[in-house]
Parts: structure tokens; sequence; C-alpha cells
């Protein structure tokens, strides 16, 4: 690492302060700098080439070169750089991209609520949900249920939905309000002898128990990924959805879809919602919305949600809320390109085609000593990292085996993404077989480097 004054290095470690990163290891270790891309790959400032195999932040769905949404971009910067939607103004790109996400979205869905961040999407749900309840006369039902290893942002409350520890310690959260349902990876939570169907069956019994020992009149809404993502690529098992929304319906609670990750071809449908059969009150998009090219979000909400935010806003005077970007033009604009290309391409079709081999080349890598499980779905997918297969039990934290195997994979310039004891894997939807193989090759190299190292220091048996 170059680190000599005014180095990239050097004015990085001056002046930025990294998301998710050890900010201490940080100001000896320095950053990767990357300067540009291609397809599927990106350029470090060494020139070193990388196949992105995280596709940005699971979100860089049409790759690194689509002139077309730079295009899009500008044409629209000339035309109206800035316009708002407060106070009745309008705009062309955000109507035209709200009519093709209702088209598109699932049924049910009758509004767009646009926002510029997956945290600010899911955020702004949690108000409406409030704010309908308000407005129906059901000023209890307030609380939400989100699970845990769901990841739905870092805002106060949508940070306080997210369940994973990391992003409660020492921030103060979560908030009140939120109540935790389980997991649904019968890998990592199942109990000895039990199948996925009794896993299924106890974990939704226990989720009974919660509504009803909160007092269902007290539970306005359930959020969930329909694959959680950042908490470790979880499918859930066959049949978990339609029985958790059996329930939500029994005690009258809101679904709300959380489709950041999922919307927009992930699972191989459009929505996550199609792959689950879920039907939602509330679905939130972010990420392959613009193919992350641009910040934009939505919240789209069900004719019954939007008839109670007609009545508040009847009451109040004004709908409160906004963001001097919602529905930015220029953004609009891009996400609405996007789409076009989704559809003039069929995007989904050409992950339809390439996802077996995706998910072929995944499971094979659950023969490799270090993996415990692969699992996934589409083009999403991850392995599951373990010191010994037949009890399941993963290395100690402080060895940083599957964060070793992802640096390794690095090396051998490929991205993926370790998460606690996984490692992820979310390419752009744009990827072919044989990129595919070049990216289950260099993560078998990875894990053999770990696996080497991991013989090496005796953590694991040489046979
Ligand atoms: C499922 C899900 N929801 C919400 C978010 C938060 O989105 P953002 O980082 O744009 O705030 C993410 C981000 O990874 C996500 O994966």
């Amino acid at each position: 690492m170059n680190h000599l004054p005014n180095s990239t290095a050097a004015r990085d470690i001056a002046t930025l302060i990294h998301p998710y990163t050890n900010l201490d290891r940080h100001m000896t270790a320095g950053p990767l700098v990357m300067t540009r891309g291609e397809g599927v790959y990106v350029f470090d400032d060494s020139g070193k080439r990388y196949l992105e195999g995280m596709a940005g932040l699971w979100s860089v769905s049409l790759g690194f070169g689509e002139q077309r949404l730079v295009d899009a971009a500008t044409r629209q910067m000339q035309a109206l750089p800035y316009s708002q939607l407060f106070g009745h103004r309008s705009h062309e790109p955000a109507i035209e991209l709200a009519e093709k996400l209702l088209a598109m979205a699932p049924a049910g869905l009758d509004k767009v609520l646009f926002a510029n961040s997956g945290s600010e999407a899911n955020d702004q749900a949690a108000k409406l949900v409030w704010y309908y309840h308000n407005a129906i006369g059901k000023p209890r039902k307030k609380k939400i249920i989100a699970r845990t290893r769901g990841y739905h942002g870092v805002t106060v409350y949508s940070g306080s939905l997210t369940g994973l520890p990391a992003n409660h310690a020492d921030f103060d959260l979560p908030v009140g309000g939120v109540l935790r349902a389980d997991c649904p990876s019968h890998y990592l939570f199942g109990q000895p002898g039990e199948g996925e169907a009794a896993f299924v069956d106890r974990i939704v019994g226990n989720l009974e128990q919660l509504i009803l020992r909160e007092d269902p009149e007290t539970i306005g809404a359930f959020i969930a990924e329909p694959v959680q993502g950042s908490g470790g690529v979880i499918v859930p098992p066959k049949g978990y959805f339609e029985k958790v929304q059996a329930l939500l319906r029994r005690y009258d609670i809101l679904f709300i879809a959380d489709e950041v990750i999922c919307g927009f071809g992930r699972t191989g449908q459009m929505f996550g919602c199609e792959t689950f059969d879920i039907r939602p009150d509330i679905v939130t998009v972010a990420k392959q919305l613009s193919s992350s090219y641009i910040p934009i979000s939505a919240t789209l909400v069900s004719r019954p949600i939007f008839e109670g935010m007609l009545e508040e806003s009847r009451k109040q005077g004004v709908f409160a809320h906004g963001f001097t970007y919602s529905g930015h033009p220029v953004a609009a604009a891009v996400a609405l390109e996007t789409l076009k290309i989704y559809e003039e391409r069929d995007t989904i079709g050409h992950v339809q085609r390439v996802m077996p081999h995706f998910q072929s080349r995944l499971h094979a890598l659950a023969e490799h000593p270090l993996v415990g499980e692969a699992r996934g779905i589409g083009l999403i997918g991850a392995i599951e990292i373990v010191q010994d297969k037949r009890t399941r039990k993963s290395f100690a934290a402080a060895d940083g085996i599957p964060a070793m195997a992802a640096a390794a994979t690095l090396r051998h310039g490929v991205i993926a993404r370790a998460i606690r004891d996984a490692i992820a894997f979310c390419p752009p939807l744009i990827i072919s077989e044989a990129e595919i193989d070049e990216l289950f090759d260099g993560v078998r190299h990875g894990l053999d480097e770990a696996l080497a190292h991991a013989r090496a220091k005796g953590l694991v048996s040489t046979s």
C-alpha cells in the first residue's frame, strides 16, 4: 500500500470515514481504490481487474459500462437537472417511473413514494404503517415484527428493524416498537433431527406466540426480505412464507416486503414476492431500480393504505413527509431507463438461462472441506464456512477464516463478500456462463488458500 504523503491512500486516510470498515485497521491498511468498470469487471488504480461477484453492494445489475444510463442522466441534466415533488409540483420522469413500477410490481400496489436509499424506503414504510393505523382509528397497532438476521438499513428506525447485533451495538439501537421473529435458516437454526417442515412449523408457531403475547391489536406490520441478503443469504424453506402470511392475515398484520436486494430479477422472477408467492401490502425497492448508477428508492403501497393517507392528509392539512430528493428527476430518468433495458433485453430471461449454471457451480462448493452449506436461488448465493462439517461448528471469530478466504479470492481477481461465517455471491445480472465459471474458479482458489492456512495452524485436520 502506497502511503506516501499526497498519495491517494494517504489522502483517503486523512479525510474519509469508511462505512462498514474497521476504522482503526484502515489507518494502516489503507483503501483499495477503484478507478473504472466495464461489464462485470472493475479495475483498481494499479490496473488490476476484478470480476465483481457482488455487483457492488448486491446492486449493479447491468454491470459497469451501460452507456444508455449515462445518456439518460445527461439528457435529464440538460433538460431539468432538479425539480421537486413537494407542494403539487411534478415532472415527467417521476410520473413515468411510477407508472412503470406499478405496472411491473406485485399485484395490489397502487401508489409510489420515492426516496433515495433502501434505509429511507423502509423508514418511510414504517411511518406509513403508523400513519395508516392512526387514520383508520387503530392507534395502538404500531409495533413492527422484523426477523433475526434481517437487514433493512441503518437509519435510526430501519437500523432498529435490522436484526444484526453489529448494527445495534453502542449505537443505542433498537429503539422501541420492534419485535423480533426467527430467522428462517434450517441449516443454522434447525434443532438436531428436526426436518425442514417441522422447523417451519416451530418458527411459525413461535411467531404466533409472539403475536399473542404482545397482543395482535398492538402489531401493525411484519417486514421481511424474500431472501435475507446481508444476514448471510438465507433462502427460506418451502412453505414458510405461505404459513407466515396465513398468520398475518388472521391477526390483521400488514406485510412489508423489503425487495431492496431481490427486486428486479435477482431471484429469477421480477420480484422476490413472485418467487415466494408473497402478497404484500407495502414493497420497498432500491439498488437494482437504477442498477445503482444513481441513488433512488421507492415505497409502494396498497390502495387501502393510500386511502388512509388521504384521510390523514385531509385531517392534518398536508402529508408532512418527503425528502428534497424524493423522485429526483435525474435519478428517476436513470431508473426509468434501467427498467426499460430490463424489458427490452429480457434481463429476467437471461437470469433464468444462466442461473442453473450459477447454482450448480455454487452447490459444487459444498464438497469443499471448509464448506458446511451452499445455498442460493437465482443469481444470489452463499457458502457457510465451517471448521467441522459434521457438527457445523464454525471457526472462532479471531481465526478470521471466512475473511481470509474472501481476501484470497480477491487476490485471484474475484470480489466476494465475507459476512460473518458465510461468503456471499451476487454478480451483475448480465453475467455470462463463462464469467460464472471465472467467479467460482476464483472462489475455489480462495477457499484452497484458506484451507491451507487453517491446516498449517492446526485448526482443521490434514486428512
Ligand atoms: C434488503 C435491504 N434492505 C435495505 C437496505 C438498505 O439500503 P441502503 O444501504 O440503500 O440504505 C439494504 C442494503 O444492503 C438491503 O440489503
